[in-house]
């Protein structure tokens, strides 16, 4: 039997992940996981509940009974039980959210299924930090995406300025390496290219050439 291909984009915060992943995903005509998006919900609903962080159990119980469906407003779009999330996971507190409940084992178990289940023919491209490593160790192509911090904030603040939104450079600097240094010494599934994945730095290059080298890769095979 044919495997279906997987294309796995991990790497750290602001590295140009979730952008490249999108457009290969529409160059190729395959699906996307978007698996930090999975996290920050979670993160958001804890917050929002006021859940015990400590509660693992409680925590992996409630992620597992949500009803989330990605796509269906639109491209981006994320629903949780009927309501638009697709605002509240992408501020900043969700994304420290996220690597809070992210460090949790059970958590990352609760969401190995609903993970693998977004491979679908005629393929898919993954995006997080364990892609490679953990929830498709045997994936097609492997990508670790990187960019220096400095670089990853400023792009980050462009970001934030663009959409209108304050934000102060050198915090998010540090944030950054705080969510870097969290993502990274976790005992569970850390932040680390897989042993046979390409190692891309974006910070001397634009979106449009970070694509064509990953799609140059995935043509290999
Ligand atoms: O990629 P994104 O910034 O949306 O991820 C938010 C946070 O979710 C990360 O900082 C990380 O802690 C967590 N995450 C993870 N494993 C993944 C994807 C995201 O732990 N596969």
């Amino acid at each position: 039997m044919v495997e279906i291909p997987v294309i796995t984009i991990d790497g750290p915060s602001g590295s140009g992940k979730g952008t490249v992943s999108q457009r290969v995903a529409e160059a190729l005509g395959y699906h996307l996981l978007d698996s930090g998006a999975l996290y920050r919900i979670l993160g958001c609903v804890a917050l929002r509940q006021g859940l015990d962080l400590n509660d693992h159990a409680l925590l992996a119980q409630t992620i597992q009974q949500l009803d989330i469906h990605f796509g269906d407003q639109g491209p981006g779009s994320v629903s949780v039980n009927g309501e638009d999330f697709s605002d509240i996971i992408r501020q900043e507190i969700g994304g420290d959210m996220a690597s809070r409940v992210g460090a949790i084992p059970a958590v990352r178990q609760a969401l190995l299924n609903r993970q693998l289940a977004f491979r679908k023919s005629p393929g898919l491209v993954a995006d997080g930090r364990d892609m490679g490593t953990v929830v498709f160790p045997r994936a097609t192509v492997k990508i670790y995406l990187t960019a220096s911090v400095e670089e990853r904030a400023k792009r980050r603040y462009n970001q934030l300025i663009a959409k209108g939104i304050g934000a102060i450079l050198p915090d998010l600097l540090r944030e950054l390496k705080d969510r870097d240094e969290r993502d990274s010494n976790r005992s569970v599934s850390p932040l680390k290219p897989a042993d046979d994945a390409h190692i891309l730095d974006s910070t001397n290059l634009s979106i449009d050439e970070v694509v064509t080298r990953v799609l140059n890769l995935a043509a290999d095979f």
